[in-house]
């Protein structure tokens, strides 16, 4: 398990964390929910009707130990939220490069030394290894001031940013480490870290992630940012 101030985990969810998250997974809604979506995605369900599931998940008590020390903050609300679903018998290409922190600020240009404001979390619905598209992520590149990342917020630069954020020469997978995170596990980590998942070496298998921003709850959201994603307190 890593622990750090840029990612913590993979950590084992409590009993009941495990049992709801596998009654997420396998619950025809969730499949309803994602089954109108072509990449297989489910943005903002927390304001849907998984949402009382999402609230109760989010209760687990080594989940909510682990975010409170993670940033010495007990206090969050979920900003916005995914699931992510490669459907059994198909391929996965896995997803660019990236850091989360573009979403933060309106205005404002990003700070990516603050650290707590803005958390990401991913919660294993299914196994993430090699076979379905294993997580991957740069250490070190939260501070990293070789680095160089365009910093405007989100809307105020060109889509492609979003992905592949370093702006000079870099070689991302020789720096890059991989994790694995077992079905009913999950990891925290600061959202300016520079992440992104492999392709998937099988078809067969299916791969199911729950995503969540969380920002601390006395944090204002503009409302331009927030576009139909309400705030929900945890
Ligand atoms: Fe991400």
């Amino acid at each position: 398990m890593i622990n750090n101030e840029e990612i913590c985990g993979p950590i084992e969810l409590s009993d009941s964390g495990k049992k709801l998250s596998r009654f997420i997974s396998k619950n025809w809604r969730t499949k309803l929910l994602l089954s109108n979506w072509r990449g297989g995605t489910a943005a903002n369900w927390h304001s849907n009707f998984l949402g009382k599931h999402l609230k109760e998940l989010i209760k687990d008590p080594v989940l909510k130990d682990t975010l409170s020390n993670f940033t010495n903050n007990k206090k969050y609300k979920i900003w916005r939220s995914n699931i992510f679903y490669k459907r059994p018998g198909f391929p996965y290409k896995g997803i660019n490069w990236h850091h989360d922190k573009h979403f933060q600020e309106n205005d404002r240009d990003i700070d990516f030394r603050e650290i707590g404001t803005h958390i990401s979390l991913l919660i294993a619905i299914s196994n993430i290894d090699k076979q379905t598209g294993i997580f991957r992520y740069i250490p070190g590149s939260v501070k990293s001031s070789e680095i160089k990342r365009n910093i405007s917020p989100s809307h105020l630069k060109s889509k492609k940013d979003h992905f592949k954020p370093i702006i000079e020469d870099f070689d991302y997978d020789k720096n890059s480490k991989s994790l694995e995170i077992k079905d009913g596990n999950f990891i925290v980590f600061h959202s300016a870290l520079i992440h992104g998942s492999a392709a998937a070496t099988s078809i067969e298998k299916g791969r199911m992630g729950i995503v969540l921003r969380l920002i601390k709850r006395d944090k204002k959201v503009s409302d331009k940012l927030l576009k139909g994603s309400p705030c929900l307190d945890i």
